[in-house]
């Protein structure tokens, strides 16, 4: 009898697999996995960094500018680290010319940054009227990359809503919110679209509204995980799809450029592959971080994940709610959203190790919702952000799985980077980064050579160093690193940027090239091999590549989510 549930489960869970289409082959590519491949990217492979509006420009209350919900957040006592704001930050409002300077040094030929809204429409709506003077920044910015041969990729929402907006209507929760980041996105179509090809209309989704609507640690700082953060999603994929349209129909002909969206994923491996419960977990996991809002866009069917929408109703149900907390889609909407793509964007740092576990609680709670655990491996390289290790062969596999489960989209790569701690001195000759960049962006060539992934663009997050959201400026990203306590915000190239300036110039890792030499003579060293010459480097990444299988797992290295 015993003998028969047990099946019975196992037979259950592996169905489960099999019907969310989710079963990855986790044992997949692993010859490969700890090699450095030389070569080089397709000849119009596209280089780019990226950055945001509220994380570098300063001017916060300038020229006419409206407040963001990020100018009244980081203004809150106890928000962000330190106190620190974004009121000055890079001071590219006044200092983009040196930062489009910066970035032809490196070879560039893409830049990604952000428009803030409330500096075009202060009060987030039209009939509030235009700035001109917002306006007039964002055609110098366009203006100088163009002069200087550098191509602008443009994200229309990187979290910096009009408070105006928050307030009047409670932000993304309100679907009021569709119609006005649709005029705001057509003016900036309009205004800027003869030059600019390329266009973003959110970066992470999921970020909006996990932590800003759920956890509350980013703006507008709302605590209603479980409820508010699946409204926002709701909101934030109909005002997409609407956006995309919007240049469908009314300037792709005449512009002849790409709207897409930005993801955030990281990779999850099965704690154990062998376990049918513990695959379809991991699955279930990049469900609620990139099918969320992936699965509605990319696959035909569309809608919300099928793994996401079971759950989540079972788990409402339980809870005593009339309905799923997962909104609900028509199918008209279903079928407007499904295709509203020309590109796959992706922001990709991290991986993570999952484990089914069945979580029961009385509140609704995003995390509770998906029953898993999360944890990492312990010997990967953690940088200074708390949720962010070294897994180069991550990408490779996320990648792979974005081809095999979105329809073989073209996929930029709209952010990929590494954390150091803010140091006096700064950090200017960095391991932790550099082993990074050589091993991620390797794996993106493995991507496109070995799996036929059709990578377009790697974008390193990011030019320089700049506002870190809740962490102010004690977390450093940067190509470049910026002196915050100097008025004139000075700029210094570290190692990484001329790392990354020779990958560019080589286009990846030609045999001969001095670049390769060099990737080679550290790969061992970043692998913690016997070359390696820093003793914590090795120590830490000398299991930068395990098999998964070998990972301790204890309980108390449980950390509910490390992504
Ligand atoms: C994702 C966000 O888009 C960006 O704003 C942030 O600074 C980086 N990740 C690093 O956390």
């Amino acid at each position: 009898m015993m003998v028969t549930i047990i099946l019975a489960l196992f037979a259950t869970t592996l169905i489960q697999g099999m019907v969310c289409g989710a079963v990855y082959d986790y044992g997949a590519y692993d010859s490969t996995r700890d090699n450095f491949r030389p070569g080089t990217f397709p000849d119009d492979f596209i280089w780019s960094t990226a950055t945001a509006s509220y994380q570098i420009e300063g001017a916060w209350n300038v020229d006419g500018k409206g407040e963001s919900i990020w100018d009244r957040f980081s203004h809150t006592p106890g928000k962000v680290d330190r106190g620190d704001t974004g009121d000055v930050a890079c001071d590219s409002y006044n200092k983009y010319r040196e930062d489009v300077q910066l970035m032809k040094a490196m070879g560039l030929k893409y830049y990604r940054f952000s428009l803030s809204w409330p500096r075009i429409f202060p009060d987030g709506t039209v009939a509030g009227g235009v700035n001109q003077a917002g306006v007039d920044y964002y055609n110098n910015v366009i203006d100088e990359l163009l002069a200087n041969g550098i191509t602008p990729m443009v994200t229309l929402y990187h979290w910096d809503l009009p408070q105006a907006l928050q307030d009047r209507y409670g932000g993304w929760v309100n679907e009021t919110l569709v119609d006005h980041f649709n005029d705001y996105a057509d003016f900036v179509f309009q205004t800027f679209g003869d030059r600019v090809r390329y266009w973003i209309t959110f970066n992470e989704p999921w970020a909006v509204c996990v932590v800003g609507y759920g956890l509350g640690f980013h703006a507008p700082g709302i605590q209603d995980s479980g409820n508010s953060t699946y409204l926002c999603g709701h909101t934030l994929l109909k005002a997409h799809a609407r956006a995309w349209h919007s240049y469908d129909q009314n300037f792709r002909r005449d512009q002849g450029g790409q709207v897409s969206i930005t993801l955030s994923s990281g990779w999850t491996e099965p704690f154990d592959p062998d376990l049918p419960a513990d695959v379809v977990a991991a699955d279930r996991s990049l469900q609620f971080q990139m099918g969320w809002f992936a699965h509605p866009i990319y696959t035909s069917e569309g809608d919300y994940p099928p793994a996401m929408k079971d759950i989540i109703l079972r788990k409402s149900l339980a809870q005593g709610f009339q309905e799923s907390r997962l909104p609900k889609f028509t199918p008209a909407e279903i079928a407007n959203i499904s295709g509203t793509y020309d590109f796959f964007g992706l922001n990709h740092y991290s991986s993570g190790i999952v484990k089914d576990k069945v979580l029961t609680g009385q509140y609704p709670v995003f995390w509770t919702d998906q029953d898993l655990k999360s944890t990492v491996a312990p010997e990967w390289p953690q940088a200074a952000s708390s949720w962010l290790y070294s897994v180069p062969w991550g990408i490779r596999r996320l990648l792979h799985y974005i081809k095999q489960h979105y329809n073989d989209p073209d996929i930029y790569i709209t952010e990929n980077g590494w954390s150091e701690e803010e140091a006096d001195p700064p950090i200017l000759e960095e391991t932790g980064r550099l082993c990074f960049y050589m091993g991620y962006i390797n794996e993106v060539l493995k991507a496109i050579d070995l799996d036929g992934v059709k990578v377009r663009a790697y974008t390193a997050w990011s030019l320089m160093d700049n506002f870190e959201w809740a962490e102010g400026y004690t977390e450093r990203f940067g190509l470049h690193c910026v002196n915050f306590t100097d008025p004139n915000r000075p700029r210094t190239p570290k190692q990484s940027a001329g790392f990354y300036k020779d990958v560019i110039a080589n286009n990846g890792f030609p045999e001969g090239a001095e670049v390769t030499a060099m990737v080679r003579s550290r790969w061992e060293e970043c692998r913690g091999g016997p070359g390696g010459s820093n003793p914590s480097q090795r120590r830490a990444l000398s299991s930068l590549l395990p098999s998964h299988r070998d990972v301790q797992l204890s309980d108390n290295m449980y950390n509910m989510y490390n992504m």
